[in-house]
């Protein structure tokens, strides 16, 4: 198959074009740099210039492509409106792009469910919808297009896909940790968050644009709960600094965007995932990845 990828040169991107690439696919990735485009070409890809907001390429990528991939996200916490624009903007113009072909349009998601308890399933309805919704709402956008002949598929990943060089969540928390001296959690530290290593996620998005049907959520979820006391303490005895707790009301001042976050429960199971994909997730966990040094080279 041909798999348009965006976000081809990000975290998971990276791995999911390698392991696309050895499955035997070819694949075209967006690139918004020379240095991305090299990036992609050294490793036997193609790549297609231009950005999320060059959305003729998108619509370009896609129709030329079997199946798109698309992770790219502006990630642009101190203006996430327009991260959420462009995110959905970009969901709408490859949607529109694959209208009537039955190819699959996979889309990355998040766990995040305010006020939901427990872990979230497969089978939930995501509740962001709408333009002024998490990531422009765009899951539920993606599966309008249902009735459209696109096989869109949400591969909701868990809020830490970790790993060595991973630059993400779990990347802020350690560095408000060495800038503040102490190692934080939210309140009591009974929140917490699903965990994924970059190689499962990887090997989940291959197994979605091959296998899964219109209309399928995925949970990239190897570990279900890890508390957000216990990814503290991890990152405090790797850094040598105490595990304290940070009252809720000073989360936003002591950790910034990711105070938002951390206090948050965002988990969910993979139950459906596993079964109906035969995924087996086998990388390191989230506090070995922490304590053998992965964010503190
Ligand atoms: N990592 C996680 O723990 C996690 C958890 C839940 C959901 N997700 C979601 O999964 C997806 C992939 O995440 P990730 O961790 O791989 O993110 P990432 O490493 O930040 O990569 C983002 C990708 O988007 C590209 N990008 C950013 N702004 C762009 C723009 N204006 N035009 C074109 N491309 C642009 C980047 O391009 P460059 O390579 O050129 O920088 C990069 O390839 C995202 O939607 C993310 O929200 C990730």
């Amino acid at each position: 198959m041909r798999v348009f990828v965006t976000g081809s040169t990000g975290w998971i991107g990276t791995a999911a074009v390698d392991d696309l690439l050895r499955a035997g696919h070819e694949v075209l990735g967006l690139a918004r740099s020379d240095a991305a485009a090299r990036t992609l070409e050294q490793k036997g890809a193609i790549a297609l210039r231009g950005d999320l907001d060059d959305l003729d390429a998108l619509r370009r990528g896609s129709a030329e492509s079997d199946a798109v991939v698309h992770l790219a996200n502006k990630h642009d916490w101190s203006n996430p409106a327009e991260s959420n624009r462009a995110e959905r903007a970009a969901v709408q113009a490859i949607a529109d792009a694959l209208v009537g072909t039955d190819h699959p349009f996979v889309l990355a998601s998040g766990l995040l469910r305010p006020g939901h308890e427990g872990l979230a399933l497969e089978t939930d309805d995501n509740p962001a919808v709408g333009a002024e919704s998490m990531r422009g709402g765009s899951e539920n956008l993606a599966l309008e297009y249902l009735d459209h002949g696109v096989r869109s598929i949400a591969l909701r990943f868990a809020p830490s896909v970790h790993g060595v060089r991973d630059h993400g969540f779990i990347a802020s928390i350690v560095a408000v940790a060495q800038r503040t001296g102490v190692s934080g959690y939210v309140g009591d530290g009974s929140t917490a968050w699903s965990a994924v290593h970059r190689s499962d996620a990887a090997q989940l998005v291959r197994l979605a644009v091959e296998q899964a049907p219109a209309g399928a959520r995925l949970h990239a979820v190897a570990e279900e709960r890890v508390t957000s006391k216990a990814i503290a303490e991890a990152i405090g005895e790797v850094l040598n600094l105490p595990a304290v707790s940070i009252d809720p009301g000073d989360a936003d001042t002591h950790f910034g965007f990711i105070g938002r976050f951390f206090g948050t429960e965002m988990t969910g199971s993979s139950a459906a995932t596993r079964d109906d994909y035969h995924w087996v997730p086998s990388g390191p966990t989230l506090l070995s990845d922490i304590g053998s040094g992965a964010y503190t080279p």
